[in-house]
């Protein structure tokens, strides 16, 4: 969850480290820090503050670092030990000669914390990250040079890691170390200068060439380029791709948030993904990154999802698409619960896991006990080269371009694109679907993106109707069929940006006890679009309406019963049922960005969160 970032070249390390440093604080921030080999030579020099990436840049403006070409910097989402500038990384040994920076979580750190005591080295901080360097400390005092240090010492070290180190003995080289899940070790080629970090984010305003460490690698960095070997002591080959992603996509421009820019550029992620997995004329599937998959579209028997947060919700509406379309089976499962359940699966079930960054720890896991048990796997993933897309045996690439908002937004539509497209193929592939109906498909989701494009000329209306949220610590979020998933993923929403306590529900559960919270003061969102279970949800309102209570409800357009039956309703444009979902996340994406606005929060970076979740 933290973010890394490492430099070596013919540039000055520090500002480099720092702007990689802004461009990586998503992924964590309650501390940051960086280190530099000096020019001069001697001891690393570090700086490092708690809090966001303003205060160290305040602390190294009024006690510079010296001039260095070899650095490394993190930014921290603490794990061990508080917020404090002592628990910052980077961390040194006893001595002062290596550095560390590090994401994951050592689990046996105690045992290691109290073997290297004994053996007379202090320590100065809570974090489990302090072992590391003492380990790697030790290794080069017996003579080892960096990279055979840090093969060691990952030797000893139980559960994932990132890491990244320096020393003094070896000026101008980074080592990098990926054991697990803890987050990616990201490569990256520049002229004459050489990156690492844990996020394409801070690489790409240097370099699109890049490569990424699979589990139990290794790489060295100089200015020349990179070497690799495996923990086990062997030689690797890892060979860098050119990403297409644009450094200035990843630019807020004149938005004052990432959120809100990443919210207004839905029509364009999805019209870039959905080009990218279909033509519309000729109506034709292009998902080349199938590969070994395909064939198993035709032979599974059921299909499970799994993902995590808002991945998760996407999930939950390609459910409907594999059943509605496919006629298969589907089902879909909480990625971390999955994996603990001793899950009856094979290779009768096809797994789809759905995660944007493709490093989530959960979903990872889950994939790991997908494999074991022999399942055929695709991924849903924003993020080429990333860790799932490693695991599975194909992918479905979604083209939503980076996303630095914590909150997601464009990667939870463009992710039910690439659903929708993957049952087609699959209905497809099955001969479950006629030439006529796939045109038909292909051509209502390609009208998608123009029609979330008009959803948001209303941003300001939308907006103006969260005031009623102004005074209220409780939102119910009610929706049935595959309104279900937006109103989890509205809740979710509102929670993470706003935290006002938000439910999402089954319509149909509510009068099994949620209505019993049912007052004046406790309004609810009802998803009440034109999809075949309206009726239904008209009356739940009806319901929550006698009790005195408040409805918002997003609505068809012209659905005249349901707006004067609401004290207020919000409207989308009427679409096929199984594409609704796209448009109805719309007005609650803008109701929890505008009621988090109306209270002051920060909207890019809410309290406790962090982009990509690498630790359980
Ligand atoms: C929601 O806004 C969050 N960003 C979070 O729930 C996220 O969807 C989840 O952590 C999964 O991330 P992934 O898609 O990168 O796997």
């Amino acid at each position: 969850m933290c973010g890394i970032i490492a430099y070596t070249g013919s540039r000055q390390a520090a500002p480099i480290l720092l702007a990689g440093l802004r461009d990586l604080e998503y992924r964590g921030y309650d501390s940051a820090g960086v280190a530099l080999l000096p020019e001069s030579g001697g001891e690393p020099a570090v700086a490092k503050r708690r809090g966001k990436i303003a205060e160290l840049d305040a602390a190294i403006g009024a006690k510079p670092l010296p001039p260095a070409r070899t650095g490394i910097g993190h930014t921290r989402w603490a794990t061990h030990g508080a917020p404090s500038d002592a628990n910052a990384h980077p961390h040194t040994g006893s001595g002062s000669e290596v550095v560390v920076v590090h994401n994951g979580i050592v689990e046996n750190y105690a045992a290691l914390r109290a073997e290297l005591s004994e053996r007379g080295h202090a320590f100065e901080s809570e974090t489990d990250t302090e072992t590391i360097a003492h380990l790697l400390e030790e290794a080069l005092d017996s003579g080892s040079d960096l990279l055979a240090a840090m093969r060691e010492t990952c030797g000893r070290l139980a559960g994932s890691q990132a890491i990244v180190a320096l020393t003094s003995r070896e000026p101008g080289v980074a080592v990098g170390a990926r054991i697990g899940h803890a987050g990616a070790v990201v490569v990256g080629y520049g002229e004459g200068e050489m990156l690492l970090s844990s996020d394409l984010a801070a690489l790409l305003p240097h370099t699109r060439d890049v490569a990424f460490l699979a589990d139990r690698q290794l790489v060295r960095i100089d200015e020349r380029g990179a070497t690799y070997a495996t923990l086990d002591g062997s030689a690797a080959e890892v060979e860098p791709r050119t990403v297409s992603l644009d450094p200035a996509s990843a630019a807020r421009g004149p938005y004052e948030t990432y959120m809100l820019k990443e919210i207004m550029e839905q029509p364009a992620a999805l019209a870039d993904t959905i080009g990218g997995l279909m033509t519309v004329e000729p109506a034709r599937l292009t998902l080349d990154d199938l590969a070994e998959a395909r064939p198993w579209l035709e032979r599974v028997e059921r299909v499970l999802l799994v993902g995590m947060g808002t991945s998760l919700h996407a999930a939950m509406v390609g459910r409907w698409y594999f059943e509605q379309i496919a006629r298969l089976p589907a089902d879909i499962d909480n990625a971390s619960e999955f994996r603990y359940r001793e899950p009856v699966l094979g290779p009768e079930t096809l797994v789809v896991s759905v995660s944007q960054s493709g490093e989530t720890v959960d979903v990872l896991e889950a994939m790991n006990v997908a494999r074991a048990s022999g399942a055929p796997q695709i991924t849903i993933c924003n993020t080429p080269g990333s860790q799932t897309t490693r695991v599975a045996d194909g992918a479905v690439h979604t083209y939503a371009g980076l996303e630095r908002g914590v909150a997601s937004s464009k990667t939870f539509t463009t992710s039910i694109a690439a659903l929708f497209a993957l049952a087609l193929e699959t209905a497809r592939v099955r001969g479950r679907i006629s030439d006529d109906d796939l045109a038909r498909h292909v051509r209502d989701l390609a009208a998608m993106p123009e029609i979330v494009g008009r959803q948001l000329e209303s941003f300001d209306a939308i907006a103006k109707a969260a005031d009623r949220f102004r005074a209220t610590e409780h939102i119910l979020f009610l929706g049935r069929g595959p309104a279900l998933p937006i109103a989890l993923e509205g809740a979710l929403k509102m929670k993470e940006l706003s935290y006002v306590h938000a439910e999402g529900y089954a319509a149909g559960e509510m009068k099994h006890g949620p209505i019993a919270l049912i007052d004046p003061k406790f309004p609810t969102v009802a998803l009440a679009g034109q999809h075949a279970l309206r009726s239904k949800i008209v009356s739940n309102i009806e319901q929550i309406r006698a009790r005195d209570g408040e409805v918002l409800a997003i609505v068809t357009e012209g659905d005249d019963e349901l707006i004067a039956l609401a004290n207020e309703a919000l409207t989308v444009p009427p679409v096929p049922a199984l594409l609704e979902p796209l448009a109805a996340i719309v007005p609650l994406q803008v109701l929890a960005y505008a009621t988090a606005d109306a209270r002051g929060r920060d909207i890019d970076q809410p309290r406790n969160l962090a982009k990509t979740v690498t630790v359980e």
